[in-house]
């Protein structure tokens, strides 16, 4: 790496991915850095969410919000999964109230072959600067975490052209243009790897994959159309701890922590702690699982669930975390409660 960061003073997070012992949790929120915060807001008033995502002096101003607000143990650079897609030619919208939008999804056969990794990283260079001016300004406080999206997750967005409860456009597609889905997998994976690969050079301490719709798909499915592609990823990354977060694919739990190569797995509130520690054996870091709505219970209920959480999981090779993204409508001193639960637990 050609930069000279500044020392961590924080290791915790990397202490619990690598499995060492820490003296308590670390612990930091899926999208911590969003419209629940205020200072997220007024940013969001003068910009648009493109805007902010392409310039990285916004994007290391967003990411460095929820750290000086809630002071977790973890950044996670702001950014969104959709740019890989943008950097394949697949023109994306974010439609305030609706959500993310694409001007030319895959309809067909011939789009989805036209699909073709070619110079990802070098397109989306504005993440790695960001990335690399957070880690300067972030001055050792926290590790700096990049990310992406699983190649089954961003399949469902360029087919689907929108969100979706159930994704059946891009679901339909899989089964009725195998290889062209195929082929769409294949090339979403390399552009995967060479980003993310981008994002560790550029500073990224962590790396963790989104598979947020994993669980719409059955186990078979889940084998065939998502796991040899997040297996692919993993396994070429090697410099840094990866995080995988096959949301809601509770059944392939055992197959993740044996067989992926990822350092750590993320956990969804409808698994117990009990399960997902059966499951993996114990071999494994897991992160969750607290369910985003219940930073709306009052604040004393969200300390007791929250040490029930890390109660139920152990202390040790563990990270605390929401099981999804926290929610616009979450009361900043809730997540706080949150945060400071963690910290101050066994104290
Ligand atoms: O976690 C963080 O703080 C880092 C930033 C981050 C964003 N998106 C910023 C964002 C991360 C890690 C993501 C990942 C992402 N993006 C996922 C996977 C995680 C998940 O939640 O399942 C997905 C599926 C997306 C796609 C996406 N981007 C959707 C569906 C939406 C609209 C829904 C929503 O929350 O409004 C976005 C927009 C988006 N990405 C926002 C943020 C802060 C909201 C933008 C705004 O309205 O200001």
């Amino acid at each position: 790496m050609s930069q000279n960061f500044p020392k961590l003073k924080n290791d915790l997070f990397l202490r619990a991915l690598k499995g060492e012992k820490v003296e308590r949790p670390p612990v930091w929120m899926m999208r911590q850095a969003g419209r629940y915060l205020p200072q997220y807001m007024e940013l969001r008033k003068k910009y648009s969410f493109f805007e902010r995502v392409e310039t990285p002096e916004l994007a290391c101003e967003i990411t460095i919000q929820p750290i000086d607000e809630l002071e977790p143990d973890a950044a996670i650079i702001f950014s969104d999964i959709l740019t890989v897609p943008q950097a394949l030619n697949i023109d994306v919208e974010l439609v305030p109230g609706k959500g993310p939008v694409m001007g030319n999804p895959i309809q067909n056969e011939d789009d989805a072959f036209a699909v073709i990794a070619e110079d990802v990283a070098e397109k989306l260079d504005h993440v790695m600067k960001a990335i690399t001016l957070t880690r300067m300004e972030l001055n050792g406080r926290v590790p700096l975490i990049g990310f992406a999206g699983a190649p089954w997750t961003l399949f469902c967005y360029m087919v689907q052209g929108e969100g979706s409860r159930n994704f059946d456009k891009a679901k339909a597609f899989l089964y009725q243009h195998p290889d062209a889905s195929r082929h769409v997998m294949k090339e979403l994976t390399k552009a995967t790897i060479d980003y993310l690969q981008a994002q560790i050079r550029a500073g990224a301490q962590t790396v963790q994959i989104f598979d947020s719709w994993a669980g719409i798909l059955s186990p078979d499915d889940f084998n065939e159309w998502a796991l040899p592609y997040l297996m692919e990823i993993t396994g070429a990354i090697k410099e840094v701890p990866v995080i995988l977060f096959a949301k809601g694919a509770w059944y392939a739990l055992e197959r993740l922590s044996f067989k992926s190569g990822a350092s750590a797995l993320g956990i969804d509130w409808v698994i117990s702690p009990e399960f997902a520690r059966e499951k993996t054996r114990n071999s494994i870091t897991l992160q969750g699982n607290f369910d985003p709505t219940q930073l709306l219970a009052p604040i004393p209920e969200i300390e007791k669930k929250a040490k029930r959480m890390i109660q139920r999981f152990g202390t040790q090779r563990y990270i605390a975390n929401l099981g999804h993204g926290i929610l616009p409508n979450i009361p900043v001193d809730h997540a706080r409660a949150f945060v400071d639960t963690v910290k101050n637990y066994g104290k």
